[in-house]
């Protein structure tokens, strides 16, 4: 969850690669660097503990220059965000390298190059990795072959790009289980982490497979695959908006998401829908005859892409009657599993490199599943490129770590996913019209929520000071629940947990006091009445509550009960509705309290480490 970028062209690359980590920053921030090869053949470094801006400071006053260079934003996992662990690290005077992932057997090697007299500056794998190619090249002389022995001998998970003063025309990169791109341009090419990065300096990309080793030169780019074959690789123009990193108008890129979900929802229900049905090849040549054999569905995410996997099940089992199961990836992944006959194997991530995610997927297509299907944001990415089915969103490219308006997207294909499964388990065609029209409602309906902005930022001040809170939901609800508090704990610091409302009275209840608010997701739905036993129940306690409910659901302001009218929503599409309240309720507590909304502490956006 670092950010690379590497440039090799005519002309000076700095800016360029400052703007890629700026870019990228979303995948780590707690120090940046740059390596770059002065015109005099000299190898000259930057690193700077914070931001991309503090490193943009530096190099403001040292006048950096150079045609090839690499460039790094980090988020620590070996050794403290420090300038002497920040990125590029180098080998000698000559070396430079930037790296994303884990090097699981790094101590050995250290070892082994500590006794060949290599020298250590920092607590980071990634040093080791620079110290073995140094160790090959002193052999050959030849950059591309001493990366291709040193990754030979790693294990576990990277993305890399190496640069070296003694054979300077080119970089040399590498993936294995960490995302890397190579941006082609004209007289110039580039690679990066995310395509994102070298949006404005070209819009053609090379998406590299694992294992695969390149070497990227002004003029040429060439690609060996994981048996040293040299290997083509298709050049694909990308196809999300140019807009994407910058805020435009808003004041953090959370909130500029949060405003354009009516504009995506929309976007992911294109080419998808009929008036009165769902356009089941627009899932996929596979899909129509895949469906039919489906008997059963695995889901498997992380974060805010778990939630959406725990709404998908309560549809699954409601619409289509198939049994459904969701788990973490990170506990799938390590534990035994009886795996029904036919049943569908579904991961969901924005990013697509989630690294718990992915393993979870590979390990699933060993053991037996019909098939995999991937719910996922972002084109290319390695989730997409190893599934056998793919619902892509349409949510473009977002850049606050807090997941918003990916999460509502998922729904919106999860639930398009949802009706062409239950088509094929004997739902009948109204009942398929009458969920259609309720999703084509959903732009507009979230545009009213929206339209309440100001009254939820009222409400936020009685958050401001409080350190704990409470969600409650019932049925596909608790998930949008869980969701709201993930969102409130992730940029405002403030704790809190999300219960089924009917567990309330097994333990939750106890804390429940005027210090802590209690928020609730509320649908006139039919468990509205039960509902409203758990809210009296919380009111006797002294508890303050904010009810986000419709208008039908009789439920009245009083002293220490707020309630915020939500328009009346289908039950089914509800979920995606009551999402928006509650995302712009953690936006406002977080303003209030000062917080970096769009990159909270000690969090990052994808997570390709385990
Ligand atoms: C990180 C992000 C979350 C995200 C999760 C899963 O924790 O901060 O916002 O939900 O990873 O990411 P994915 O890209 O797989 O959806």
């Amino acid at each position: 969850m670092c950010g690379i970028v590497g440039a090799v062209s005519e002309r000076d690359v700095p800016a360029i690669l400052l703007e890629g980590l700026r870019r990228l920053e979303y995948r780590g921030y707690d120090s940046a660097g740059m390596a770059v090869l002065n015109p005099s053949g000299t190898l000259v470094r930057e690193r700077e503990v914070g931001k991309v801006a503090a490193l943009a400071d530096v190099l403001d006053n040292t006048h950096y220059r150079g045609a090839v260079g690499i460039a790094h934003t980090r988020w620590a996992t070996h050794g403290e965000p420090a300038q002497h662990n920040a990125h590029p690290h180098m080998s000698g005077e000559r070396l430079a390298i930037v790296h994303n992932g884990i090097i699981e057997n790094y101590q050995p090697l250290r070892d082994r190059l500590k006794e060949e007299g290599f020298n250590f500056t920092s607590q980071t794998d990634t040093e080791v990795v620079a110290h073995l190619i140094e160790s090959h090249f002193r052999q050959n002389g030849d950059l591309l072959h001493a990366v291709k022995a040193a990754i030979a001998e790693l294990r576990g998970a990277f993305a890399l790009a190496v640069l070296h003063a003694d054979d300077p025309e080119r970089i040399i990169v590498s993936r294995e289980g960490s995302p890397l791109v190579v941006g082609v341009g004209i007289g110039e090419n580039f690679a990066a982490s995310d395509p994102l990065a070298l949006l404005p300096v070209t819009d053609r990309f090379i998406y590299l497979e694992e294992g695969d080793v390149a070497e990227i030169r002004k003029d040429t780019v060439r690609v060996w695959d994981r048996d040293g074959q040299s290997i083509e690789r298709p050049t694909q123009r990308y196809e999300h908006g140019h807009d994407a990193a910058d805020k435009g108008e808003y004041r953090h890129f959370m909130l500029k998401e949060i405003y354009e979900q009516p504009k995506v929802i929309q976007a992911t229900m294109e080419g998808r829908l009929t008036d009165s049905k769902v356009l089941e090849q627009a899932l996929g040549t596979e899909a129509e005859k895949l469906l039919g054999d489906i008997r059963h569905v695995q889901i498997v995410a992380c974060g805010t892409s778990y939630h959406a996997g725990m709404v998908a099940r309560y549809w699954i089992e409601e619409l289509a009657g198939v049994p459904c199961s969701v788990e973490v990836a990170s506990e799938y992944r390590y534990r035994s599993h009886v795996i029904q006959p036919d049943t569908l194997f579904l991961t969901i991530s924005q990013s697509g490199e989630t690294a718990d995610s992915l393993a979870a997927l590979r390990q699933a297509k060993k053991a037996g599943f019909r098939a995999a299907l991937a719910v996922c944001n972002v084109p290319g990415s390695s989730l997409v490129r190893e599934s056998d089915l793919v619902v892509m969103t349409q949510a473009g490219p977002e850049i606050g770590v807090a997941s918003t308006k990916a999460f509502t997207t998922q729904l919106t294909a999860l639930l398009i996913f949802t009706l062409a499964l239950a088509r094929h388990n004997g739902m009948d065609a109204s009942k398929e019209a009458e969920i259609v029209q309720a999703l084509r409602q959903l732009p507009r309906q979230v545009e009213q929520v929206l339209a309440l902005d100001g009254k939820i930022a009222d409400l936020s001040r009685a958050f401001m000071d409080k350190n704990h809170s409470l969600f409650l939901g019932r049925g596909a609800m608790f998930p949008v629940a869980l969701e709201g508090a993930l969102k409130l704990k992730e940029i405002s610091y403030i704790h809190a947990e999300a219960y089924p409302a009917g567990e309330l009275k097994h333990g939750p209840l106890a804390l429940v006091d005027s210090e802590m608010p209690v928020v609730t997701v509320a649908p006139n739905n039919m468990l509205m009445e039960k509902l409203k036993s758990n809210l009296e129940e919380v009111r006797a306690r002294g508890g303050e509550l904010f009810v986000f409910a419709d208008g039908e659901a009789g439920l009245t302001e009083e002293d220490g009960v707020h309630v915020m009218s939500i328009p009346e929503v289908h039950p089914i599409t509800a979920p995606v509705v009551y999402t928006v309240p509650l995302q712009l309720l953690s936006y406002h507590v977080a303003v209030l309290k000062g917080t970096d909304v769009d990159q909270p502490r000690n969090l990052a956006k994808s997570v390709t480490v385990e």
